[in-house]
């Protein structure tokens, strides 16, 4: 399974932050947005990787990752020319994903909670075996917002019953969070789709597409999950109050990529060390070099 990030869109929502920084790249305390999607592909298990960003800031994600191999991965960039919808993602990644199945997820998503990891690799493990897509459902106060997951209860559990991207009224408050995992064809689904009303290549058209084909399987992370927005003044420094929180009562880093890769044997020992010792006048890298120790 490979794994793209989108990365693009022009922050208008979060200007003037996002005036000469792309909004992927903005802190979420103690380390950039795009970390926290980036870690929850790695999670999953898939380590080859495509950035899609404009033509302006893919440069700095290039900056950022170079070729990946520090963190035991494979990245690739992309550009996306204009704002042309999610769904396109599939299009200028056609080459990338070659034959493989996709998971998609959102640059600026933030997912958070126990038992992630198994639904991952689970995820993973069922796009290949039936070829079906999967995506998740988050209860959330203001579903307008979103693609709306409209459920039934089924003897096998949830079944989907309609998926409609921001209705004025929604019939559920299942959110449909910016993770999305794909069999192949999602490949041609992408080249089958007519932007939206707001010009957009709409991955709930994509979506809506494998209902009719009675191939969309939804599931719903629960109220033990953190699904944050990041896409206000806001909800940005929420999100970073958040983690904060977290990782100080614990003391331990969510979605620090380094400490992941080691974990997963993505990477040595030796290598986190080297990590480590690059940033070891800060926190987190004596945090990287604590983890070595352990
Ligand atoms: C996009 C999708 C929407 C989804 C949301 C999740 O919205 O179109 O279906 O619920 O991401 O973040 P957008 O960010 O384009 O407003």
């Amino acid at each position: 399974m490979k794994g793209i990030i989108l990365a693009g869109g022009s922050g208008s929502r979060l200007l003037p932050l996002t005036q000469s920084i792309v909004k992927q790249l903005l802190p979420i305390y103690d380390k950039p947005m795009i970390y926290y999607p980036l870690s929850v592909l790695m999670l999953g298990n898939i380590r080859e990787i495509l950035i899609i960003s404009t033509p302006k800031d893919l440069p700095r994600f290039e900056e950022m990752f170079g070729d990946g191999a520090h963190l035991g991965l494979e990245i690739h960039y992309a550009i996306q020319e204009r704002p042309n919808g999610l769904a396109e993602a599939f299009v200028i990644g056609k080459e990338f994903v070659g034959d493989d199945d996709v998971c998609l997820i959102l640059g600026d998503n933030l997912i958070y909670g126990e038992g992630l990891t198994r639904i991952l690799r689970q995820s993973a493990q069922n796009v290949a075996q039936t070829k079906k897509a999967m995506i998740f459902g988050y209860y959330v106060q203001n579903p307008q917002h979103y693609g709306v997951i409209e459920f039934a209860k089924s003897s096998e559990g949830f079944e989907v019953v309609s998926i409609e991207e921001k209705p004025n009224e929604p019939k559920s408050h299942y959110a449909a969070i910016g993770l999305y995992f794909y069999p192949n064809d999602v490949l041609t689904k992408a080249t089958q789709i007519s932007p939206s009303h707001r010009g957009e290549l709409e991955i709930t058209s994509i979506n809506q597409l494998y209902l009719q084909e009675k191939r969309l399987n939804a599931e719903i992370l629960g109220r033990g999950y953190a699904w944050l927005d990041t896409g206000t003044h806001q909800s940005l420094l929420e999100a970073g109050n958040f983690i904060e929180i977290i990782e100080k009562r614990q003391g331990l880093k969510i979605a620090c990529l380094e400490e992941i890769a080691y974990k997963m044997r993505f990477i040595s020992h030796q290598q986190l060390i080297q990590l480590g010792e690059q940033m070891s006048k800060n926190q987190y890298g004596q945090y990287l070099l604590q983890v070595a120790q352990q």
